[in-house]
């Protein structure tokens, strides 16, 4: 093997590694073309995407250079970029003997290009653009040999995106629905105050779910209330929907709540003496455009115990009425306090899939729960410790209920 087969070889291993190590494509992509230039001693290097959605030209998605690229496209063989993608091979425009490139200085505007290598970045599936490198460090020219290289390489990162690729989907949030800032919550205690929330900031997306975790005792329903109105943060802004409800009166906040939130508690909160109908008929009675209360208690699966009374129902069935309630409001929001933590295995399950249809329809979900299992539904993991938040995970790959085991 030669020396440049060997750079190559132990390069690949770095692109393996960099691809699988990343969370984001970005990051991959970013790691791979600092792989690329610092293997090529290249001064700049451009990663260009081939728009195939939209215009149909390839733009600079990633780069390394001292100029604003954003607003440069190329067509399709306009140029060493478009015509390596045109071609599906090596652009080797190696040195520029007397002036510099006019195609390429054009986008460098500044910078003396006098060497300049562009190849495809396409694996066998998927043509996604081009990557272009600039100037050898100390001035030399690029060779032959660095254009076999980046060659090479392109197309190692190309199909380790690929095969990767539903690893990278990014999970786009929705609008900012509730924003959290600087929240306290501070509990008198005789002559002591106990500070249970330390200055929480968070936002909640449009039909998300969003999971807290969190010891015991770390302030999670006092969380959970004061975003749903129940509670009032000693210090800090909550608002709904850009309406600042720090300082709502309680009339204010139970409008608030009336309107928009619905609540799902451990221990369902049904009463006893009304029937499955009747419970919901209760709410149904309070808001001004209910969900027809035949139709909540089908979309949890219990539209024949309409006329049960909650002892006849097992703890599953309870919660699901629960849900059927919360829905009667068509909130825009639900707010669950660890809602299959009195329930067994099958009927969390149970549960959870009924969540998860919810969630579906576009309800936003936020769920305390001591289960790092069903962290995994979610859209995002908060865990709050010492009253504050500590660690954020964003889920780009949620589970459905059926795949969690406990
Ligand atoms: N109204 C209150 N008055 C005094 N202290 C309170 C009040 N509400 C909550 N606390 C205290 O605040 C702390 C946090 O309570 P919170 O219920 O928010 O915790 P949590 O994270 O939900 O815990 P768990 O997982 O056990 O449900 C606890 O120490 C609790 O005793
Ligand atoms: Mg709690």
């Amino acid at each position: 093997m030669d020396a440049t087969s060997l750079a190559t070889f132990r390069t690949l291993g770095d692109i393996n590694k960099t691809v699988s190590q990343a969370t984001s494509l970005d990051e991959a992509l970013k790691g791979c073309l600092q792989i690329i230039q610092s293997n090529l001693h290249a001064e700049m290097a451009v990663i260009w995407y081939y728009d195939a959605e939209g215009d149909k030209r390839l733009h600079p998605e990633f780069w390394v250079a001292p100029n604003d690229l954003t607003s440069v496209s190329h067509a399709v063989g306009e140029g060493a970029v478009g015509r390596a993608y045109q071609t599906q091979a090596a652009v080797r425009s190696l040195w520029f003997e007397s002036s510099p490139d006019p195609v390429t200085q054009e986008d460098f505007v500044g910078v003396e290009i006098r060497s300049a290598i562009c190849a495809p970045f396409s694996s066998y599936q998927v043509d996604y653009g081009v990557v272009q490198v600039i100037n050898k460090e100390g001035g030399e020219r690029f060779t032959d040999d660095d254009a076999d290289v980046i060659e090479i390489m392109s197309m190692l990162v190309a199909q380790a995106v690929t095969e990767n690729e539903g690893r990278f989907e990014t999970w786009k949030h929705g609008d900012t629905i509730m924003e959290i800032r600087g929240v306290t919550r501070e509990f008198q205690n005789g002559d002591t105050v106990a500070k249970i929330l330390r200055g929480v900031n968070m936002d909640v997306y449009e039909g998300e779910f969003l999971v807290l975790l969190g010891e015991s005792g770390c302030g999670k329903s006092t969380l959970l209330n004061i975003i749903g109105g129940m509670d009032k943060a000693s210090s800090g802004t909550f608002s709904y929907m850009g309406r600042d409800l720090s300082h709502a009166s309680q009339a204010e906040l139970t409008d608030y709540r009336r309107h928009n939130i619905g609540f799902i508690f451990q221990s369902y909160n049904l009463m006893p003496n009304l029937t499955a109908y009747q419970n919901l008929a209760l709410i149904a009675d309070l808001v001004d455009d209910p969900m027809p209360i035949d139709e909540a208690l089908k979309s949890v699966g219990l539209e024949a115990r309409a006329k049960s009374y909650p002892s006849r129902l097992s703890g599953g069935q309870q919660q699901r009425v629960s849900i059927a309630r919360a829905l009667v409001k068509r909130p825009k929001v639900i707010l669950a306090d660890e809602p299959t933590a009195a329930l067994d295995y099958t009927t969390s399950i149970e549960v959870l899939e009924t969540l998860a249809k919810v969630i579906e329809q576009g309800t936003t979900l936020v769920m305390v729960t001591h289960n790092e299992e069903i962290a995994r539904m979610a859209n995002r993991v908060i865990r709050l410790r010492n009253g504050q938040l500590h660690e954020v995970t964003v889920n780009r790959y949620p589970v459905q209920p059926t795949d969690l085991v406990w």
